[in-house]
């Protein structure tokens, strides 16, 4: 297998909060073979969007980075400074935020918002270059070169996240991380949305990770996936295995709650109450809700471990095939 263009070890953070801290990213490894599409799922609060931000280290107080090391093409994120840092974000790794189609800059034109982000990465571009690119930007998201002169308010919803994905990827980022793109767009809009970054990662040769509470998306789009759970993954193996033999109790809960990949499925209905993260139980967190817990399920916290197969799981129930 060729070299992991993204690889995460042991990343741990936490925020500090007045009842306790709460470890929202608890020992996540994992890596990326370049042209990946790696989907990221789990319930709210289980730590997706921590894990984005940690790893383009941009968690700001009251969350912290305890540990762990990230690498881009086997450059050591976690050792560069500030300055090096700022510059390897959307060059290097390009994160398109949750929600960030709602945090255009109402004021600004898409254009400047593009040129803007260019500037700030040390693209010193005089104004018809700048303005040539942008234009040759815009299509490959699938909008108007037009579209340059408008204002957030004068798009569509999905107009507004091409327009984030634009600003991604204007730097041909080896590795975009897309955190729920598509929740706030209707069924076709999602659907054309995910086109274009399906594109867009094949064009630029760029590996993906996609986070988001919809598996019937997740089994349409990516090649790979993790489940977390309360700060940790707890499975992680090709897609076509997830849906079909899901290993994790867990990740069978999420697969029965789809109804079939043709309709969609969120991330809905698992019995039980989602764990608080800053009292989460002794042993495996999903004990509680397990259907299949035993006692060393109460006792001892699973490492995720390989099943011989090209998954990965943690749970003590679950057996390695031969
Ligand atoms: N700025 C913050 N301050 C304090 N706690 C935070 C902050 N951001 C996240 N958390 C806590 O960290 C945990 C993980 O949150 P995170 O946003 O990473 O989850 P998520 O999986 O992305 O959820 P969602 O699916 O709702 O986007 C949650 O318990 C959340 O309350
Ligand atoms: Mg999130």
């Amino acid at each position: 297998m060729s070299r992991a263009v993204l690889e995460v070890r042991d990343l741990r953070v936490s925020y500090a909060h007045p009842l306790g801290v709460v470890r929202a990213v608890d020992g996540v490894s994992f890596s990326l073979a370049p042209n990946e599409r790696f989907g990221l799922a789990g319930e709210s609060g289980s730590g997706k969007s921590t894990m984005a931000l940690a790893i383009l280290r941009m968690i700001h107080p009251p969350g912290h980075i305890d540990g762990g090391r990230v690498f881009l093409d086997g450059v050591e994120l976690s050792a560069l400074d500030r300055e090096a840092m700022r510059r390897l974000r959307l060059a290097g790794i390009a994160l398109v935020p949750q929600g960030s189609m709602n945090s255009l800059n109402p004021v600004m034109r898409i254009g400047q918002q593009i040129a803007d982000a260019l500037a700030d990465h040390g693209e010193a571009l005089s104004r018809p270059v700048l303005d040539a690119r942008i234009a040759d930007l815009l299509p490959t998201v699938g909008l108007r070169p037009d579209v340059a002169s408008m204002y957030p308010h004068e798009l569509s919803g999905g107009m507004k996240q091409r327009a984030c994905i634009a600003i991604a990827i204007c730097l041909r980022p080896r590795v975009i991380i897309a955190d729920e793109p598509t929740s706030a767009l209707d069924v076709v809009v999602q659907r054309q949305v995910m086109a274009t970054l399906a594109r867009v990662q094949r064009d630029l040769g760029a590996a993906v990770i996609l986070v988001g509470h919809d598996m019937g998306l997740m089994a349409q789009f990516v090649d790979r996936l993790g489940i977390m759970y309360a700060g940790r993954l707890v499975e992680v193996a090709p897609i076509g295995a997830i849906v079909t033999a899901p290993r994790h109790p867990y990740t069978r809960a999420l697969v029965a709650s789809l109804p079939s990949l043709e309709h969609r499925g969120r991330l809905q209905g698992i019995p039980g109450l989602a764990p608080l993260l800053r009292d989460l139980p002794r042993g495996c967190a999903f004990h509680p809700r397990c259907p299949i817990a035993g006692e060393r399920c109460r006792q001892e916290t699973p490492a995720l471990r390989s099943l011989g197969t090209d998954g990965t799981v943690a749970c003590h129930a679950a057996e390695a095939t031969p």
